[in-house]
């Protein structure tokens, strides 16, 4: 109803003691939907005018009484308590939903707030020579959500994928190269084969101490420029992007960058140069770092004693590349909650080197995401790479769509169902992966089990798609154009209304999301407007969509149409497909 504030605001202002930008940040929903649209609370106002809430509440309901005929947006204005209410009016809840969603299916939902704004946003980013493992899973689907939300807002969006192709664990991968090819001249190098010399490294590394150092070693020759190292480092980052391609198209994940780590090599020096002007580098055994002892957090190395930079000095590098290259408003960071200590001391460091757009650098964190018993292996699993039990969203994936295939089949009534199953299947068993990801506030942690992803009942996304294509099946039933005028004032029940209040809700849930970087805020959103649509169905007595009642059914039938818009945007945003059959 946010919409609504700015003229309910200026309306509460014929009767105040107070301007519409003063009531304006002050107004509320009111618990129940018979009390009002928009509620202003009194109590302050009458603490300085010294008389009760309540009193100041009636007056000035009674006040604005007189003034309601010359009101096209209100249609009902009444004190509750120390509260001062108004009802939106049917005509104004009609043009601010079903009109403007029908007039605009594509755009509904979009605001214009963020014009001209810049978002950089790093996500995804990978650890390269690794497969896309169970963190990143969450950073792709929650970074890919927040670029789509903010182009609905209006803003310019650069995704960056910010692959980790550079750092010591292609020191320990050359090793345990090198090792392998000793004994047989032809290893394969594909990303499977890289990661089991990835594994194998560790398993070395626990009996043979020398390892480390001789990782470290050929870490500092890649730095250096060693034509072998340089060989090998080009050789495992073209192996292991490959199959990457492939994953981010199943999710219908694009960038506009793939600046990763190593793209910054020949830009640290001139940044740890910048640090040292600034005059915040310190020596510290051998190695240089900035002091962050004053905002109680441990120094930030930026180069380490053997003269190897760090991940920390990549970042302050490519936060300056970032900021020079795309003059952002806002630059995100979607990583685990485990990174926050790197992040804060990061952002720290800009500002310390005199950059005020550090103040626009965020991280946005997330939970840990693990996996139910049976969706893997037997046992729960939250794999990590080190080890080898690593999850593969690849497998993942496979896995829901195998198991959506069976439901479809299972529930199929119509034979274009059974026909289209396997790209359905797609749809249903990534959407429920994918939605997974936004059932909870981004920094809880998750556990992902097929119980819940793949309920068709309720809080899943097949649930979600699933009411999309019950309503397509409604509006298919119907078989008439709609008609040009419809009587909208037809849908007087209020459940009719309940729905018109929720629809209303849908670009402020979208700003809101953006406002708070959390997916969630749209999917609780879509939630919600399927559970108070689907009330229409379990009340058929007084809910028939299409009745003898031709201009009821015309509007019901509008109404259905808007709902469903809305549901396939929100889908839409979210990463979803919204099929029109299920
Ligand atoms: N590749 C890193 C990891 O997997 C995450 C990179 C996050 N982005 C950044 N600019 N540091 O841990």
């Amino acid at each position: 109803m946010q919409q609504f504030h700015p003229l309910a605001a200026t309306f509460f202002a014929k009767a105040l003691d107070l301007s519409a930008d003063e009531i304006l940040p002050q107004l509320v929903r009111p618990p129940k939907p018979e009390m009002g649209d928009i509620g202003f609370p009194c109590f302050p106002l009458a603490k300085q005018m010294k008389c009760s809430p309540v009193e100041v509440a009636k007056n000035a309901a009674s006040q604005l009484q007189a003034e309601l005929a010359a009101e096209e947006c209100f249609g009902e204005v009444k004190a509750v308590g120390p509260y001062l209410n108004v009802m939106i009016s049917h005509k104004a809840l009609v043009q601010a939903t079903v009109l403007a969603v029908l007039e605009q299916p594509d755009s509904w939902g979009n605001t214009t707030g963020g014009q001209g704004k810049t978002l950089a946003i790093d996500y995804s980013h990978p650890n390269i020579a690794k497969p896309l493992a169970v963190h990143h899973i969450r950073s792709t689907m929650i970074g890919a959500a927040l670029c789509r939300l903010y182009r609905a807002c209006g803003w310019r969006v650069v995704g960056i994928n910010h692959i980790g192709d550079w750092g010591t664990n292609f020191g320990q991968l050359m090793v345990s190269y090198k090792r392998a090819s000793a004994e047989n001249p032809e290893v394969p190098v594909d990303i499977d084969a890289l990661l089991k010399l990835y594994i194998q490294y560790h398993a070395d590394a626990e009996q043979d101490e020398a390892m480390e150092s001789e990782a470290r070693a050929w870490f500092k020759k890649l730095e250096d420029g060693d034509e072998e190292a340089t060989r090998l480092w080009e050789i495992f980052v073209e192996e292991s992007k490959k199959p990457l391609y492939g994953l981010y198209d199943r999710l219908g994940v694009t960038f506009e960058s793939w600046t990763g780590e190593s793209f910054f090599n020949d830009k640290m020096e001139a940044t740890i140069g910048r640090i040292r002007d600034s005059d915040r580098l310190q020596k510290s055994e051998g190695a240089e770092v900035v002091d962050l002892e004053a905002w109680g957090m441990p120094a930030c190395l930026v180069r380490k004693s053997d003269g190897a930079t760090t991940y920390a000095t990549r970042d302050l590098a490519a936060a300056e590349y970032r900021h020079d290259q795309y003059g952002f408003d806002k630059s995100l960071y979607v990583v685990g909650n485990q990174q926050e200590l790197h992040f804060r001391q990061v952002f720290k460091v800009l500002e310390l080197m005199g950059y005020d757009w550090a103040a626009k650098c965020e991280h946005v964190k997330f939970g840990m995401l693990s996996f139910g018993p049976g969706v893997i292996g037997e046992e729960a699993a939250t794999g990590s790479t080190r080890k080898g039990n690593i999850v593969f969203l690849d497998e993942v994936l496979d896995r829901a769509v195998a198991r959506a295939k069976e439901i479809i089949l299972a529930n199929a009534r119509e034979e274009e169902v059974t026909a289209s199953a396997e790209v359905l299947a797609e749809q249903v068993g990534v959407g429920a992966v994918m939605f997974s990801e936004f059932l909870q506030r981004r920094t809880k942690d998750v556990t992902f089990t097929w119980e819940k992803a793949l309920n068709l009942q309720g809080d899943s996304g097949p649930y979600l798609q699933y009411t999309h294509a019950r309503l397509s099946s409604v509006r298919r039933k119907y078989s008439h154009e709609l008609p040009s005028e419809i009587d909208w004032e037809r849908l007087a029940s209020s459940l009719e209304r309940d729905i018109l209040v929720q629809l209303a809700g849908f670009p402020t849930a979208i700003e809101l999301a953006v406002r708070e970087n959390e997916p969630g805020v749209v999917a609780t959103y879509l939630l919600e407007l399927a559970a108070v649509f689907n009330r229409m169905f379990t009340d058929k007595a007084n809910h028939r969509i299409v009745s003898e009642d031709e201009a009821l059914s015309a509007a019901r039938i509008g109404l259905v149409e808007a709902v469903r818009i809305t549901l396939a945007n929100g889908l839409g945003l979210l990463g979803l497909a919204a099929p029109e059959r299920m």
